[in-house]
């Protein structure tokens, strides 16, 4: 479903925020992408959803080439996957529900299933009651809730939560887990860069970790599956969000 081969990518020609990285995460999978700050987790995901380009190296994210892929193939990979970015980057002048139906608005979505949508996401993010609320009258831990029901609104295959739970404590942190690993439950493909140990630690996902933009450890990180020999063009008949049926 994505994988790195022999990524590298150089800013300005010469620091190297990733260094000849390779990778495989198969559909399904949690992973917890780990290392110190500064080690590159953001800038892989940006790789992911293609905002960057390797210097050499190439990435495939569900059927996409990076490659070939250009800026008008962008909003067809982005479909594909819900971002929680770092910075959170709502918009603090429209509440929750806005915030998340400008998400779906974007896809050309009718009124009506907008309405259904955002509802029912802020039900399973636990936000319902919140409704209304803008994001300057919530909680950090509800703000990233806000972050995950705006990513997931689009049924997405692959849920890339960068730090979400960075700035909260520790019982909300455990909230937001659980909420990631509910979503994973649903069949989304969930990768969460972190550099919380005490979380890892509590769960049992497999961890690939990044050092100076170098892979430095991860189980089965480099393993091919099983199915590696299919064509990566087949990715595209998977769906992997059946919870709602609703994925047309
Ligand atoms: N656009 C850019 N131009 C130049 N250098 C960059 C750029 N983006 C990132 N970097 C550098 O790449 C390195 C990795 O950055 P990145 O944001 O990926 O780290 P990170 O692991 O996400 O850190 P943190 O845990 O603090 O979020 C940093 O040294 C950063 O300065
Ligand atoms: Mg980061």
């Amino acid at each position: 479903m994505i994988r790195f081969s022999h990524v590298t990518k150089q800013y300005d020609g010469q620091f190297t925020a990733l260094n000849n990285v390779t990778f495989f995460i198969d559909k399904g999978e949690f992973l917890f992408l780990t290392g110190a700050s500064g080690a590159g987790k953001t800038t892989l995901l940006k790789h992911i959803y293609m905002e960057e380009i390797p210097s050499s190296g190439q990435v495939f994210v569900c059927g996409h080439d990076s490659k070939y892929t250009k800026k008008k193939h962008l909003p067809y990979l982005r479909r594909k996957l819900g971002i929680v970015f770092q910075d959170f980057r709502l918009l603090f002048d429209r509440d929750v529900f806005e915030n998340v139906a400008f998400a779906i608005r974007a896809t050309g979505a009718s009124e009506r299933k907008v309405k259904r949508k955002v509802f029912e996401v802020l039900a399973q993010t636990g936000l319902s009651h919140k409704v209304s609320y803008f994001p300057s009258q919530l909680s950090g831990g509800e703000q990233q809730r806000v972050c995950i029901a705006r990513a997931i609104v689009n049924d997405p295959w692959v849920l890339l939560a960068d730090e979400p739970t960075g700035n909260l404590d520790i019982d909300v942190s455990r909230e937001i887990m659980d909420l990631l690993q509910q979503i994973n439950t649903w069949g989304t493909t969930v990768i969460m860069a972190t550099h919380d140990l005490q979380l890892i630690e509590s769960r049992h996902y497999r961890q690939i970790e990044l050092s100076r933009g170098s892979l430095v450890g991860g189980s089965d990180s480099t393993v091919k599956p099983k199915a590696w020999g299919m064509k990566l063009e087949s990715e595209n008949i998977y769906t992997a969000v059946q919870r709602t049926g609703t994925n047309a």
